[in-house]
């Protein structure tokens, strides 16, 4: 292989930059050139795409965001889209793709895959939903932007002896609402995974109150049954001593530099992404399983979803005395 190329797609999220520095060194270092494509599956079906030297990574590794920008492309769902690209990476000669994105990104390479192009994935999400690696990139840097918004808003809640409401991203994923509920010690956690009724939630709420908390946190992933502020007017209706307040973190959650640990996770995927297709592996996703980083078929990845641990949702609620 003498010529490989490197795409983000879907949502972004921090650990981007540091794989894609991992990605062209890596290669680098075994006489392979890499080619940058622009905007996701979007800039392959366009050939927007550049050669990538050490140099143009330099000074990448603490940015959060993607310097080869992301994008939704519609027209990749479909065949003719999916050949477009093929066509694309034949004439440019490149040999082998990495992608690096989301579930929906996996099942992207999973269909080029499937047409004979040698590609590897590399899981970058938030919400922590990709089957086939215990965490994806992003998650632990925006579980720790998370974490600062909720412990400061907790200052405030406790000064004014009110409940906030606090709604983490999670399309059908409560993994960040819930760990963010055992680490900032919430009240109340509300995720897809887990259904509960209104007059459960406001149950706890007073419970809390009854008990003599000062605060009341509730953490609700963008996922789970009711609207945030549908919770909110339900609350506030009860009148259970609290006043409720609602914060939706929405996309500061997927900003900023990434975490050491999302460095790291980010370089070792990198690094075994690129060695993997030069050892002629394809239509696979590494991930971390345990202490390593490892290989799982795409065919597998796109079949499943990761759900959050509902043993830690009990955890949460027991520790919510
Ligand atoms: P994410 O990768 O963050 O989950 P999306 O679900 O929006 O984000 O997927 C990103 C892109 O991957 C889509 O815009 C599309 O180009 C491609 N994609 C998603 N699902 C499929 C699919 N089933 N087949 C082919 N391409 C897909
Ligand atoms: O999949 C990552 C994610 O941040 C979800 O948590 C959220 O629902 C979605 O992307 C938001 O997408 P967009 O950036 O298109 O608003």
């Amino acid at each position: 292989m003498r010529r490989i190329g490197v795409l983000t797609s879907g949502g972004d999220a921090p650990g981007m930059n540091p794989c894609i520095r991992a990605i062209v060194r890596t290669a680098i270092f075994h006489e392979v050139e890499v080619v940058g494509i622009k905007e996701g599956f979007d800039g392959l079906v366009r050939g927007t795409m550049n050669r990538m030297t050490a140099r143009d990574v330099g000074g990448i590794i603490g940015q959060g965001g993607t310097m080869l920008q992301t994008a939704r492309c519609p027209e990749f769902y479909e065949h003719k889209g999916q050949i477009r690209a093929q066509r694309e990476l034949n004439e440019q000669g490149i040999e082998g793709l990495i992608v690096i994105g989301g579930d929906g990104s996996m099942r992207g390479a999973h269909a080029l895959a499937g047409l004979g192009v040698p590609v590897m994935g590399v899981p970058a999400s938030i919400d922590n939903d990709i089957w086939g690696t215990n965490m994806s990139l992003g998650v632990d840097t925006a579980l720790n932007t998370i974490r600062e918004a909720i412990d400061k808003l907790r200052d405030t809640a406790t000064s004014h002896q009110r409940a906030f409401l606090v709604e983490t991203m999670g399309r059908n994923c409560g993994y960040l609402a819930l760990m963010a509920g055992i680490i900032c010690g919430a009240e109340v956690v509300l995720i897809p995974e887990r259904e509960i009724s209104l007059e459960e939630i406001g149950q706890a709420v007073e419970n809390a109150y009854a008990r003599g908390k000062t605060h009341c946190i509730i953490i609700s992933a963008e996922g789970s049954t009711y609207d945030t502020h549908e919770v909110a007017d339900h609350l506030d209706a009860l009148e259970v001593g609290f006043r409720t307040r609602v914060t939706i973190l929405g996309h500061v959650q997927r900003g900023g530099s990434p975490s050491a640990f999302d460095r790291l996770l980010a370089t070792r995927f990198g690094v075994r992404a690129v060695e993997a297709l030069l050892e002629g592996e394809s239509g696979q996703m590494v991930g971390l399983m345990g202490r390593d980083i490892m290989t799982t078929p795409t065919s597998e990845v796109v079949d499943r979803q990761r759900e959050a641990n509902i043993a830690y949702y009990e955890m949460a609620r027991m520790l919510a005395r």
